[in-house]
C-alpha cells in the first residue's frame, strides 16, 4: 500500500523548492520514527486470531466435517483438502467476514491502541508444493486503512514459518517442527521481507513487525534462533527504520535468558520489543490452581516483565482459568481441566466453558475471570503492555473479548478497574 501522505508531502516539499529555496525537505520526507511511543506510552491491544491463519478452537464451523475423521486440522490440512479453487472460494469468504472495519471501529471505542494481526509466511512468500491459497493481502491491505480510521496502531505478527517453527496448528501446520532445516530460515527472511516492504509506507499505522511467533525454544537450536532474530532485525528495518520489531521469547525466561541480547547499549539495535505470552492454561498444574492463585501467579508477572532491559509486552493472554474451551488442545482432543485429554486427570467440569457465550458464563466464572483480567492488566503494565487473545471466537467465551467487554467483564476504557489494587498487597 502507499500512503497518501508520502504523496502529500512529495508534492508539498516539490512546491517548496519551487518557490522557497531554504525549505528543509529532508526534515519532512526524512525519518519519523516509530509512531507509537513504546518508551513511555502503554501498549494497550488485542489480537485478530482465527483470521489470516485459521486455529479450529476459534472457528469450530469451519472444522465440524471433520471432527470425527480428524483428517483436517490446521490451515495446511484443510487447504490440501479442500483443493486451492474450493478453498479459495471459502477462505476469501472467511477473510471479508470474520472481521471488518466494524471491529476496528469497536476496538479503537474500546480505548485500545493496538491490533496484533496472525499472518502466515505462504500469504507473502508461498512455496513450491504448498496447498495454502493466497488473496489474504488484499484484506490486510484493507484492514491497515481501518486501523488508521481507528487511530489503531497494527503490529504485523508472521504467525507461521515455513516447517512449523513449534507444531502447533496455529502455525499453518500441526505435527512436527521443521523450521531450521533446509531453506527454512532464509524462506522466513524473504517472508519478512516482503511484509516489510509491502507496508514500508504505512509505518504511521503499522508501527510494528514480529519476526515469528511463539517458536519452540526447547525444540529448536536457539543460537541459531538468535542469529535469525538479528537478520530479521536488519531486514525491518531496512524496509523502514521506522517499524519496530518485536521478538517472541521462545518459552526462555525473559531475564536470565533473553537480558543482554539486542540491548540498543550493547548491540546499537534500536526499537526492539520483547514478547511473552503468559498463559495459565496449559498445564496440570496450571488448571489446578484456585482462582486467587491465578491472581497471585498474575500479579508475581508485574516484577517478572519490569526486570527486562528491553520494551516488554505480554503479547497472547486470556481471561481463561481452564483449558475447557473446545478443541482449545488442537481439534478432536478434550481438556485437562475435566480430565478429557490423554494423560490428564479431572479438576472440575467444563460446562459452560467449553462452549457456549459470554452472557452464559456462571456469576461464579464471571467474577473469577474479571478479577484475574484486573489483576493481569496491573501487572502487565508494570512494563509496556499487553495484547489480550483473541477478539472473537464463534464459542470460547472468556476468549471473546469483544463480548466480555460488551459485558462489562473487561474494562472500558482499559485503565478502569472493578478490582483495583490486587496487585498491591
Ligand atoms: C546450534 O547452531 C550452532 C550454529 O550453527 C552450532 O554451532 C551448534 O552446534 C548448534 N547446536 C546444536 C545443539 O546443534
Ligand atoms: C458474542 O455475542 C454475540 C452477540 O450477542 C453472540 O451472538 C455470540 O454468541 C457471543 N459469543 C460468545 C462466545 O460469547
Amino acid at each position: 500500500m502507499l500512503s497518501n501522505n508520502f504523496f502529500l508531502l512529495s508534492t508539498l516539499a516539490i512546491s517548496l523548492l519551487g518557490t522557497v529555496k531554504s525549505a528543509p525537505l529532508t526534515f519532512r520526507l526524512g525519518k519519523r520514527g516509530v509512531a507509537f511511543d513504546y518508551q513511555n506510552d502503554k501498549v494497550r491491544g488485542v489480537s485478530l486470531g482465527g483470521w489470516f491463519v485459521l486455529e479450529p478452537w476459534i472457528t469450530p464451523s469451519i472444522f465440524e466435517p471433520w471432527a470425527t475423521s480428524k483428517t483436517v486440522v490446521d490451515e495446511y490440512t484443510y487447504t490440501q483438502t479442500l483443493g486451492k479453487a474450493a478453498a479459495s472460494i471459502a477462505l476469501t469468504n472467511h477473510w471479508n467476514t470474520w472481521i471488518t472495519e466494524d471491529d476496528f471501529t469497536q476496538i479503537g471505542q474500546n480505548g485500545l491502541n493496538h491490533v496484533r494481526i496472525p499472518i502466515g509466511y505462504w500469504a507473502v512468500a508461498p512455496l513450491d508444493g504448498d496447498p495454502y491459497v493466497q488473496g489474504q493481502l488484499n484484506v490486510l491491505d484493507q484492514a491497515i486503512s481501518w486501523a488508521r480510521n481507528a487511530n489503531l496502531k497494527v503490529l504485523l505478527d508472521l504467525h507461521g514459518a515455513p516447517g512449523s517453527q513449534n507444531g502447533f496448528d496455529n502455525s499453518g501446520r500441526y505435527g512436527p517442527i521443521d523450521w531450521q532445516q533446509g531453506d527454512t530460515v532464509s524462506q522466513t527472511i524473504t517472508a519478512l521481507q516482503n511484509l516489510a516492504q509491502r507496508y514500508s509506507d504505512d509505518t504511521d499505522v503499522v508501527t510494528a513487525i514480529e519476526l515469528l511467533n511463539e517458536p519452540q525454544g526447547g525444540a529448536l537450536n536457539l543460537t541459531e534462533l538468535r542469529t535469525f532474530y538479528q537478520s530479521g532485525y536488519e531486514t525491518v528495518t531496512g524496509a523502514s527504520s521506522n517499524y519496530a520489531t518485536a521478538i517472541h521469547d521462545a518459552f526462555q525466561d525473559i531475564d536470565t535468558y533473553w537480558n543482554g541480547f539486542m540491548t540498543p547499549a550493547s548491540s546499537g539495535d534500536q526499537n526492539v520489543l520483547l514478547d511473552t505470552h503468559q498463559y495459565q492454561v496449559f498445564s496440570t498444574a496450571q488448571v489446578a490452581m484456585s482462582p486467587s492463585a491465578h491472581v497471585t501467579a498474575a500479579c508475581a508477572l508485574g516484577s517478572y516483565v519490569a526486570g527486562t532491559d528491553l520494551w516488554t509486552i505480554v503479547g497472547e493472554w486470556t481471561g481463561a482459568q481452564t483449558d475447557c474451551a473446545q478443541w482449545l488442545n488442537g481439534l478432536g482432543t478434550g481438556a485437562r481441566y475435566d480430565g478429557s485429554l490423554a494423560g490428564s486427570s479431572y479438576v472440575g467440569s467444563c460446562a459452560g466453558k467449553a462452549t457456549g457465550t459470554v452472557a452464559d458464563l456462571s456469576s461464579d466464572d464471571k467474577d473469577n475471570l474479571q478479577h484475574f483480567i484486573d489483576a493481569q492488566l496491573d501487572a502487565y503494565e508494570e512494563h509496556t503492555g499487553w495484547i489480550f487473545w483473541t477478539w472473537r471466537t464463534e464459542s470460547a467465551p472468556e476468549w471473546h473479548l469483544q463480548n466480555l467487554t460488551a459485558a462489562g467483564l473487561f474494562p472500558n476504557p482499559p485503565t478502569s478497574r472493578a478490582y483495583p489494587g490486587q496487585c498491591n498487597s
